[in-house]
């Protein structure tokens, strides 16, 4: 081939991929007839120019998530140990198999500083393999700020320029013995404001009150706004102490914090065993289960939310 024929036929092929581009765009947008679309049009096309650095497939993946800004996005922090390897392994399971539409949930596991040598070995790998790990600034610590290390670390950790504001629109602080429902914490998030939101179980159990007096540490969720707030005002830095839910609630209520509330009791409980005032059975409309202690727990919870019933058939197992 002839040089000049060969840029010949490269400009049209540059001309046909933009073609093709602008018509993944045009369908992306064709279903909004909103005001912002023309804008995201726009957006979708420049961002999707061919250039040297960018491969055709991961510029279409790119197109067709162009949507995805209206996305609900969650940080999920589970406060662990750098030690749980199991615990992390087996909650990777739970909520790698879930997926729930319209939103952005990452689940984050997060500790404070490494402290043994083999941590520093098989704690990266994680990373390397999952990339779902925060470490924080601080020393491993129950009832001494590790909350408030992870909520006020959060502006910072997340305010790179190349993300949308807020980076996360919700925050939830969880445990490692709660089985969290992605599809119906989103659900239960959507008609709920996305300002100054502190929402959960709320403490004591028989109350129904979500402004007495704070939510459970079982997972509770805030609004960005919130996390913010927690960074910069002098109300939490100067109450550190004491059991770490309680103080939140403290730090809410005498910053005049959190006019919305939402308490998501009785979606949100413990284990029914053993029964007390903060459990009841197991039931179809449920965001979290709290308390599982054992093994057996999380089976029998498991297998009554029917988790496995999507496992796609295939000649290379069996399970009955
Ligand atoms: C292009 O694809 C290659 C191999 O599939 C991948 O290693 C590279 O990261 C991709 N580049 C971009 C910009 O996505
Ligand atoms: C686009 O969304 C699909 C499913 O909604 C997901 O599997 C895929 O990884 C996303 N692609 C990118 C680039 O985010
Ligand atoms: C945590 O580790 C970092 C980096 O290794 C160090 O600068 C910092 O002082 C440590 N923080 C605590 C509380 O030990
Ligand atoms: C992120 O926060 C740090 C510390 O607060 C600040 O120095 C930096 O400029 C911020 N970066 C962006 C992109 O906002
Ligand atoms: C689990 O599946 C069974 C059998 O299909 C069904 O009767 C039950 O309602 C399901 N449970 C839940 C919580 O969806």
């Amino acid at each position: 081939m002839k040089p000049s024929t060969r840029s010949l036929e490269g400009k049209r092929f540059i001309l046909s991929a933009l073609a093709f581009i602008l018509f993944l765009c045009a369908l992306a947008s064709i279903n909004e007839i909103r005001f912002d679309s023309l804008l995201k049009f726009g957006r979708c096309a420049l961002s999707n120019l061919p250039s040297q650095s960018h491969n055709a497939s991961s510029e279409i993946s790119a197109a067709s998530n162009s949507s995805s800004s209206d996305d609900i996005r969650i940080l999920i922090g589970i406060l662990t140990l750098p030690d749980q390897y199991q615990r992390r392994h087996f909650l990777r399971l739970i909520y790698g198999t879930q997926s729930p539409a319209g939103a952005q949930v990452d689940v984050k596991f997060v500790f404070c500083n490494l402290t043994k040598e083999d941590q520093k070995v098989l704690v990266a790998l994680e990373i390397m393999r999952y990339d779902d790990i925060i470490i924080l600034n601080c020393k491993e610590n129950m009832n001494k700020g590790k909350t408030y290390t992870f909520f006020s670390s959060l502006p910072e950790i997340f305010n790179s320029t190349d993300r949308p504001y807020p980076p996360y629109h919700y925050v939830m602080k969880g445990d490692d013995d709660t089985y969290l429902r992605l599809e119906n914490l989103v659900d239960s998030l959507r008609p709920l404001p996305r300002e100054d939101l502190y929402y959960g179980y709320v403490i004591p159990c028989p109350s129904m009150d979500p402004f007495v007096h704070y939510m459970s540490g079982m997972g509770y969720l805030v609004s960005w706004d919130i996390a913010e707030w927690i960074r910069e005002s002098e109300i939490p830095r100067n109450n550190l102490e004491g059991p770490e839910d309680k103080v939140f609630g403290d730090w809410m209520r005498d910053g005049h914090r959190a006019k919305n509330r939402y308490n998501a009791k009785w979606s949100m409980y413990n284990f029914p065993e053993p029964p007390t005032r903060c459990t009841h059975e197991l039931w179809p409309d449920t965001i979290a289960v709290h308390l599982l202690k054992n093994q057996d727990k999380w089976i029998h919870t498991l297998k009554y939310f029917n988790v496995t019933s999507n496992l796609k058939p295939s000649k290379l197992y069996h399970i009955p």
